[in-house]
Formats: C-alpha cells, structure tokens, sequence
C-alpha cells in the first residue's frame, strides 16, 4: 500500500449515519503516516461526538466559521492552505449539493472554495437518493471540477434498504487517499501544457482568435498535478478557471506563445500542446482602429511559426503530444500531423460536433501513436484528460 507520509489530510465529516466510521477513517489515514484534522458539519455532529475525533486525531476539531477564536488559531484560509488533500468522508446528498453551488456558509464548504488542494468525497446515503438523478448530475458536475468521488458500496444499509450507497469502507477510502499520491510515472517529472486560443491582433480594438475555452487543456493539466507531475500552464484566451497548483504563464498571441514555450522547454519531460493557435497573424497590425469608412478591403495574412513541430525538432525533446482538431477525414488527417510535425503522439477530437471538442464540457478522442490508434469514448473533460495521461505514461515513461 502506499504511504502518506508527511501528508496533511482534511477530513469533513458530514450528516450521514455513516459519521459513526470517521474515528476509523482517522485511524487508517494516520496508520499511513498522514497528520489528520477534523471539519465537522452541524449534521455531521448529529451522528459523531467530536470528543471522539479530537482524541483521534489528536486535534482540535474545527465546525465553526464564525469562531473567532479559531480564525485567530487557524482560521477557514490557513485550514484550507495546511490540507495537501482534502476528504469528506461521509459526504451526505445535501454537503454535495452544496459544494456544487458553491456555497460558502459553513466552515467545511468555504474551505473546500479556498483550498488548492485536492479534493475526494465518499458519498453516504440511502441507495435511493444514491440513484437518483440530482444526485448523479451533481457528482458528475464536481467530477468535472476535478473532485474525485469514493465510490459508495452495495449492501445493507441502516435503514434496511438493500443497494449501493453504503459509505466505502475506511481502509479503502485511506487507500484511495494514498492513491491521489502514489509514485505515478509522473511523479517527479515536468510537463508544460500550452492551453486556449490565441488572439492576432488586427488594430488595437479588433482581433482574430477562435472558440477555444481552454477546458480541455486545464483538465490535463488536473490529470497531470494528480499524476504527481510539476505542471507549468502557457495560458492564451481562456473561460475556464485556472488550475492554482500549476505555474502560469499568460501569452495573448501566437508569436508569444511560440516565445514562452521555447523560454520554458528546457528540462521539461513532457509537452502537450492543446493550443489552438492561430495559423495565421495579420501581417501588419494598425497602431490606430481601422475607420470603416476606409479603403480596407482584405486583411493580408502572415503564417504563424508552429510551436509544436519547433519542439519536435529540438536536440533534447520533450514527449510531445499533439492535438488534432479536424472536421473532416478525421484519422488521415491526424495521422498526417503525426507524421509532419513528428510527435510521439496526437489526439484528435472531431470539431465539428458542438456536443465534444472546441468549447463543450465533453469530448471524444482518438490517441494517435506511431504504433496503434485508440478511441477514447464520450466522456467529460476532466476523464478524457485522465485517459490520455494514463495513456501517455504507460507508453512514453
Ligand atoms: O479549449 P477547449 O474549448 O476545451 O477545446 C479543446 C480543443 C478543441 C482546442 C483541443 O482539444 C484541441 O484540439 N487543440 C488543438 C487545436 C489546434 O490548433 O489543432 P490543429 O489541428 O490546428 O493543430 C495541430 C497541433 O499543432 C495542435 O497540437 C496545436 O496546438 C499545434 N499547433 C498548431 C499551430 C501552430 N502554429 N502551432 C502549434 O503548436
């Protein structure tokens, strides 16, 4: 089993009867080596005494946002920065609702707002509730965040149901825990992941860009930082949240992509390149807006270097893996980019489907190696990235 280690872990503890299991939950995060502390919610107290968790824990539990006490020890925001993970294990059907709204008027919500670190919930409740389809978008919803859900078990449950809702046993959730820091092929090793489109300036009020929203990009870089990866993000025109974990570096335009890139190269062990960039700048940019009444009739266009067939060129590569965004002769275009531009690998995704791809919270891709081709099925964002990095590390580390 894996080892925690110097790990900091946050447990919430919600209203579920399952609470009843968070003393173990502590004692088996604490048999891997982490530091525990405790959030407990008003319904979370309905079912464990906090004398129980603060004696096992060997710390204070905090359940109040509004202590001033606490705020001057460790407050909401230092909570939040102290967790390396944070779980909540039971997590009730109303914690999760909540934490999908965004809601911030209790401690254990507000720290989950303010923290980088990551995130695990271990539902808990009746099988019922458990398959009931608020339930399922709601966890689908955090899956997409980047919240990894403890699967519940099937079986018994206290209120004489029989089925899957059963918070997962204690052992497993710390397991499950030590996973998220396993020594993954990534771990250790730098990836550089260039994200959004870029914008080529036409005067200094209009431009050319394109539909990216850059959430596939930011889910690789999730997938990436939970593989253990120092992940660095060269950041275009985005309408996502930016991954806090990574280091960013913000470019407008394609040249400053290209300049950023090969900037940060150097050393790295993996690069993916989810830009789209444009191909095209125009060739001169007006100091002043273009009047409409003017004589302008045709933009005249500038081929914009390609960053990733430059990388793929370099002495000491990186891996290099590719997209291919395409709506037409989907696999002999990709394959061709494989081959042109010389990557280790290429993902294409079919753009001309407004449910995946460009600017949708799903996709559905094929990873492209010189070897094999593999589709990945419709899923979210976040899964696809998972795959493709999995993919990746098993082939190319
Ligand atoms: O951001 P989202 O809304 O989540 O959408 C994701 C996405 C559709 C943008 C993404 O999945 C994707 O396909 N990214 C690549 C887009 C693209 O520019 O594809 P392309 O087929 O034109 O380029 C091929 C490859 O060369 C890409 O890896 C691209 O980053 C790279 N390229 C292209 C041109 C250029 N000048 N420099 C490059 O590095």
């Amino acid at each position: 089993m894996n080892n925690l280690t110097n790990k900091r872990i946050l447990l919430g503890v919600s209203g579920s009867i399952a609470a009843y299991k968070s003393p173990d939950i502590v004692r088996r995060l604490q048999d891997l080596g982490a530091e525990v502390r405790v959030i407990i919610t008003t319904g979370g107290r309905e079912f464990v005494s906090e004398l129980s968790l603060q004696t096992i824990s060997k710390n204070k539990v905090h359940d109040n946002l509004w202590d001033k006490e606490a705020e001057l020890a460790m407050g909401h925001i230092e909570l939040a920065k102290w967790a390396d993970a944070v779980i909540i294990a039971p997590a009730s059907a109303n914690t999760i609702a909540r934490l999908c709204h965004g809601k911030a008027d209790d401690l254990l919500s507000t720290v989950i707002l303010a923290t980088n670190a990551s995130v695990l919930i271990a539902p808990s409740m009746n099988q019922q509730m458990f398959a009931s389809k608020a339930i399922k978008e709601n966890l689908k919803i955090l899956n997409n965040r980047g919240v990894v859900t403890i699967n519940p078990g099937f079986g018994e449950q206290a209120c004489g149901d029989v089925g899957e809702g059963r918070l997962a046993e204690p052992e497993e959730i710390a397991k499950q825990v030590a996973n998220m820091f396993s020594d993954s092929a990534l771990s250790g090793r730098k990836v550089l992941i260039t994200i959004g489109g870029t914008i080529e300036a036409i005067d200094p009020v209009r431009y050319i860009s394109n539909h990216s929203s850059g959430k596939m990009g930011m889910a690789l870089a999730h997938a990436c930082i939970q593989a253990g990866a120092e992940t660095t993000l060269i950041i275009g025109s985005i309408s996502v949240e930016i991954e806090k974990r990574a280091e960013v570096i913000y470019i407008t335009s394609a040249n400053e992509m290209f300049n950023a890139v090969m900037k940060k190269i150097e050393n790295q062990d993996l690069f993916i390149s989810c830009a789209a960039v444009a191909d095209f700048r125009p060739t001169k940019i007006s100091h002043n807006k273009i009047k409409k009444d003017g004589k302008l009739a045709v933009i005249e266009l500038t081929k914009n270097k390609d960053i990733l067939e430059s990388v793929c060129k370099l002495k000491n590569k990186p891996v290099c893996i590719g997209f291919a965004a395409e709506t037409e002769n989907f696999l002999a275009n990709a394959r061709a980019k494989l081959k042109n531009k010389k990557c280790d690998a290429i993902i294409l995704n079919d753009i001309s489907n407004s449910d995946i791809g460009l600017n949708s919270d799903e996709n559905e891709v094929h990873f492209i190696s010189q070897e094999k081709t593999e589709k990945i099925d419709k899923s979210s964002k976040q899964i696809i990235a998972e795959k493709i990095i999995k993919k990746v590390t098993k082939y190319f580390f």
